[in-house]
């Protein structure tokens, strides 16, 4: 390995295209090219959706094989928690809004599993989704604070024909939610054209967003959110570069999606 550069890429599995963007790129850009498959118990709450989370261990396999990926790492849950586990990293100031607010602890699950992967597998250049945005900006700072000699590289979100954000929580969605999935990418780009036209108010944006939104019947708003892209604090007015994001439930499974805007 002496010279050579390792890329890595981070998943929970159940692999598709927005995954399969991550690692084309690693492969094309490292000399060796590594990837982790673990539902991280730790970044689920209670009720959440660890154990219905979708695996698909063969397919995923195949996929990094196809892919060319070196190293393939699926550790077990008591690989990465052995009895008696009580370290846990915690991002300050990042952790708790956003999707830190509906979903309390699950960012220093994120965070703790992360580190974890890092210090083990030891790459150069680790790849992150930007449709993760919170996730890609509390690692990134994690990383900082904590020295870690790793590059993080986020890649924007990959998408289908009809905008909505690829995820493989998609699959929990029946045809007529995965049709009002699409709301979520539509009202990002009403945020978008007003903005273009010159709109800086965060709340005229939020509430075209959220009338637009609740035209789909299923959908439940957790949060529309115009914060500052490197801090993810609330703005006031817009300025700089700015990230607009949302979590709507359709039916009963939380999607999210984002995009960044400079002034
Ligand atoms: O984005 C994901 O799939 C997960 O949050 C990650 C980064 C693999 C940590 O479990």
């Amino acid at each position: 390995m002496k010279g050579k550069t390792i890329g890595f890429v981070p998943t929970m599995g159940a692999l598709h295209e927005g995954h399969a963007r991550l690692i084309r790129a690693c492969r094309s850009e490292c000399d060796i090219a590594v990837v982790s498959i673990f539902v991280n118990p730790t970044q689920f709450g209670p009720g959440e959706d660890y154990a219905a989370y979708p695996r698909a261990r063969k397919n995923d396999a195949a996929l990094c094989a196809k892919l060319g990926v070196d190293f393939l790492f699926f550790p077990s849950v008591r690989d990465m928690y052995p009895p008696g586990f009580s370290t846990y990293v915690t991002v300050e100031g990042l952790q708790d809004c956003l999707c830190g607010e509906s979903r309390p602890g699950h960012f220093r699950g994120v965070a703790t599993v992360v580190a974890k992967l890092l210090y083990i597998v030891m790459p150069d250049i680790a790849y992150f989704g930007r449709k993760d945005a919170q996730q890609s900006v509390l690692i990134k700072k994690m990383v900082q604070d904590l020295n870690m000699p790793v590059t993080i590289k986020v890649l924007s979100t990959v998408r289908a024909a009809d905008g909505v954000a690829l995820s493989s929580r998609n699959a929990y969605l029946n045809e007529s939610q995965r049709s009002q999935a699409r709301v979520l990418y539509a009202s990002l780009r009403l945020a978008k054209s007003m903005i273009d036209r010159g709109e800086r108010r965060p709340a005229a944006i939020v509430k075209a967003m959220r009338k637009l939104i609740l035209l789909a019947p299923e959908a439940r708003i957790d949060y529309i959110a115009v914060v500052d892209a490197l801090t993810l604090e609330q703005v006031a007015r817009l300025r700089g570069k700015c990230l607009i994001a949302l979590a709507v439930r359709v039916g009963g499974t939380r999607l999210i999606d984002n995009i960044e805007v400079k002034i």
